[in-house]
């Protein structure tokens, strides 16, 4: 939204909302909305997608501009997950969440083997829905999940233990010692780790630690990390172990993907926690990226840490774009596709690729960053998208 920076842009802001119209960046339609529909002056109603529609920078009168792609057509009809493992990979997967799981033609698609052999909860197995209160676990939406990747046949990667974000308050505001949150962290780790072991097909990994870095590099200031120092993430890690000695137990974490500080950080923890003796096996690369500019080093990052033994991931794959997505954009946003899934067949033990839910329909993008959106190989009407042959080109 604009800022209103000035007395007449304030004035202005209040006339806008007199007259009931959407803010930049704001929404102005899409099905089942009953806001403003007309934007304030220099932006337009740009449709997004059937379901949002946006104010976006611009002054043209006439109808709102839609998106004229021309649909895909399947290079391969095999599927991304058949085509990973006969390339030698676990698994093609999916991050889902519990609300899109109402949509049968959604979940249809999920559970496609040929297309997805593993899932991801988006937000079902984190801690403020797996404890939200000191002791009380919940797993009625995490077993939703897992139940579905049991019927399907599908792997699980367990999403997550600790993290800095979605904690509820009593983690997030507690005033712990740190003997207290020791027993806080292994209490929460072993019971939800122990909760989804044997339950399901395969609980194959665990995004045990999330996001311990800063993006220069440094530790992120959390209550883990305020109170215990770095041992938060051995702490984690050996409650893991001892819950299901036969998950595979990750540190994930977003901008590790080029080389540099937050990469170099990371290979550092790593190497100390191999050093101590601390369980660990693998490292997962979220891979949030943006059309044009995914990282050139990502195949050799990918082999640092493959060279230390551990086995990696490319865990929340995503690819956005400024909105309104055009063919120039999506025929780049293919090629940016091929070349991150093309980095992890290049590394023998990159063991899998997960996309950040699999449609535009259900990304996380275009409300966390404003005009950004289409970042995921089906469109928001479930038709595959250039960056599924993209990705078909890779893995052939
Ligand atoms: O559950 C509440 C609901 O009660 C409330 O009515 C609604 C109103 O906004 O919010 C709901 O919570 C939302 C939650 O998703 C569940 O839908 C939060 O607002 C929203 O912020 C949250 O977003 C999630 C985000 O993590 C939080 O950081 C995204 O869905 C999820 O895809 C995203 O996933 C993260 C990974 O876990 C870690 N890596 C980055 C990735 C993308 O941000």
């Amino acid at each position: 939204m604009a800022k209103l920076s000035t007395p007449f842009a304030f004035l202005a802001g209040l006339v806008s909302y007199a007259l009931g119209q959407a803010q930049e960046w704001g929404q102005c339609g899409g099905t089942g909305w009953t806001g403003a529909t007309t934007c304030v002056t220099g932006t337009v109603c740009v449709v997004v997608n059937p379901y949002y529609s946006q104010c976006q920078p611009g002054t043209t009168t006439s109808a709102p501009s839609t998106t004229t792609t021309s649909s895909t057509t399947p290079s391969s009809t095999a599927g991304l997950n058949t085509l990973a493992k006969a390339a030698g990979k676990l698994y093609f997967g999916s991050a889902t969440d519990n609300p899109e799981l109402s949509d049968s033609a959604y979940v249809k698609i999920l559970s496609n083997v040929k297309e997805f052999g593993q899932i991801t909860p988006g937000n079902s197995m984190k801690w403020d829905a797996t404890e939200p209160t000191r002791g009380t676990f919940t797993f009625t939406n995490g077993d939703v999940v897992a139940n579905l990747a049991k019927a399907n046949g599908q792997l699980l990667r367990g999403h997550n233990c600790v993290w800095h974000n979605q904690l509820p308050s009593w983690v997030s505001n507690g005033q712990f010692t740190a003997a207290d949150l020791t027993s806080v962290i292994q209490n929460h780790c072993s019971t939800v780790v122990s909760h989804y072991k044997g339950q399901i097909l395969r609980s194959y990994s665990w995004d045990v630690v999330n996001e311990p870095f800063n993006d220069d590099g440094t530790w992120r200031s959390d209550v883990f990390y305020n109170t215990l120092n770095s041992s938060y993430v051995s702490i984690a890690l050996k409650a893991a172990r001892a819950a299901d000695p036969n998950a595979k137990l990750y540190i994930n974490d977003y901008n590790i993907e080029n080389s540099g500080a937050k990469a170099t950080a990371m290979l550092n923890l790593v190497k100390q926690l191999i050093a101590d003796g601390v369980p660990i096996d693998g490292v997962g690369f979220q891979s949030h990226f943006i059309v044009g500019s995914v990282p050139t080093s990502f195949q050799t990052v990918l082999e640092q840490f493959a060279a230390l033994g551990l086995e990696v991931a490319i865990t929340e794959l995503d690819i956005r774009m400024t909105l309104p997505e055009t063919d120039a954009l999506l025929a780049q946003q293919a090629k940016d596709y091929e070349s991150v899934v093309q980095a992890c067949m290049n590394v023998e033990k990159c063991v899998g690729i997960t996309i950040w839910d699999y449609t535009d329909k259900y990304s996380w993008v275009p409300s966390t960053f404003s005009g950004q959106g289409a970042a995921l190989p089906w469109d928001s009407n479930l038709a595959i998208k250039p960056a599924y042959n993209g990705i078909v080109a890779a893995l052939s």
